[in-house]
């Protein structure tokens, strides 16, 4: 697909494909002819597109200069040192998650892992009662579901739950940024609800987007991970320290990507690759397809965690570049040093596979660990 019809229309979805490296790339930095807005309200251009926050403008489906106001006062927060003093932080949630299997020899890392621990960590940063995590985790799923069968009851169901859960997030991060306006604590909804430059919406918007944004990304990448390792039969190597993690996970976000796919907006008539894509359509950049480009990795299809550079567009690429990544980086690395120090023999049963279809991952993965 990639080589043969790098831009292609898809009739049956009416929107365009696009799976070649330099034009994904090309398409997410030129803000002049692609928004990043999603919904029909806020969009003047009609679109099948959702918008996963479902109710508030937030930095993600916001445009230059728009999406600097929305994204500068948190932004600082998550660049590397600031992210080195969570550190401490995440460790211990680590241990936390971990000391949960004490006495077991198997498990499921989606379910007992990887589900947990970043949710853990969210609660964490937004000084939230980590028993609401499973609340978290029903909100996320109602909000990312999406139709198997397509039937037009499984969709009205689908609706109402996502509609019951945007009610719900919103009044539940509506109370917390009224109460800690003017406070002076060091959590992001404290950060949000002082800064001046938001609406209220606005500050409850971007509360919910951590939430959306950290959870299940996070939950596929350590799920990837761990499978590919396993797959590789790279686990010990990486336990030695014959591969370093922090390459291994890079490979892992390049070879397995959590977020295969964005969408964007055409709002001026464009040329991509000698076709004519008009204001108002629809584009599907798959990062998934670019993050295997020949072009630009040497054998792709191969899990090389050796390779240098690695520069994978697993995090997106422009203004829109992952405000997290470097979390999740820090996140991804804890989490394989505790488990690897933890247990001494961590195998995981890749025999019938169930994948994620919204993002990139797996139902389960069955462990035996002693
Ligand atoms: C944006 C991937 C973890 C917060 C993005 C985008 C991608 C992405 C591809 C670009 C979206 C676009 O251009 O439309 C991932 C992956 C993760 C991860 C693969 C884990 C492995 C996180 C974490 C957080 C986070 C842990 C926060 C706690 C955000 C936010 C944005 C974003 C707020 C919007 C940035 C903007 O629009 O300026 N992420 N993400 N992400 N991510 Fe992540």
């Amino acid at each position: 697909m990639r080589s043969e019809t790098p831009v292609r229309f898809d009739e049956q979805r009416e929107m365009w494909d696009i799976f070649r490296y330099e034009d994904v790339d090309r398409v997410l930095k030129d803000h002049d002819a692609f928004t990043a807005r999603r919904t029909r309200e806020d969009n003047e251009f009609s679109s099948d597109a959702e918008n996963d926050t479902g109710m508030f403008q937030t930095m993600i489906t916001a445009d230059p200069p728009e999406h600097n106001r929305l994204r500068g006062f948190v932004d600082e927060r998550f660049q590397p040192g600031s992210i080195r003093e969570y550190q401490p932080r995440v460790e211990a949630v680590t241990e936390d998650v971990l000391d949960t299997l004490v006495g077991e020899e198997q498990f499921d890392f989606v379910d007992e892992f990887a589900i947990p621990f970043p949710v853990t960590v969210i609660a964490e940063l937004l000084d939230i009662p980590a028993e609401r995590r499973d609340q978290f985790k029903a909100w996320s799923d109602a909000l990312i579901a999406r139709p198997k069968n397509g039937t037009r009851m499984e969709i009205q169901q689908i609706q109402q739950e996502r509609q019951q859960a945007q009610q719900e997030m919103r009044d539940y991060f509506g109370k917390l940024v009224a109460e800690r306006r003017g406070g002076d604590g060091d959590d992001f909804i404290t950060l949000a609800a002082n800064a001046e430059e938001l609406s209220r919406e606005e500050k409850v918007g971007f509360c919910i987007l951590l939430l959306l944004a950290g959870n299940i990304t996070t939950t596929n990448l350590l799920t990837n991970a761990i499978w590919s390792l396993e797959e590789q039969g790279l686990t010990d190597t990486v336990r030695t320290g014959e591969i370093g993690r922090k390459q291994a996970i890079e490979e892992v976000l390049r070879y397995r990507s959590p977020v295969q796919s964005l969408t964007r907006i055409a709002i001026a008539d464009i040329e991509l690759n000698g076709k004519q894509i008009q204001a108002g359509d629809v584009v599907t950049l798959w990062l998934g397809a670019a993050n295997r480009d020949p072009e630009v990795f040497d054998a792709p299809e191969e899990f090389r965690p050796e390779r240098r550079p690695n520069r994978h567009m697993a995090f997106g690429m422009g203004v829109h570049f992952c405000l997290g990544a470097h979390l999740a980086r820090m996140e991804a690395d804890v989490a394989m040093q505790h488990l690897l120090e933890r247990f001494d023999r961590l195998d995981a049963n890749l025999s019938n596979l169930d994948p994620l279809y919204s993002l990139y991952g797996l139902k389960s993965l069955p462990c035996e660990v002693n």
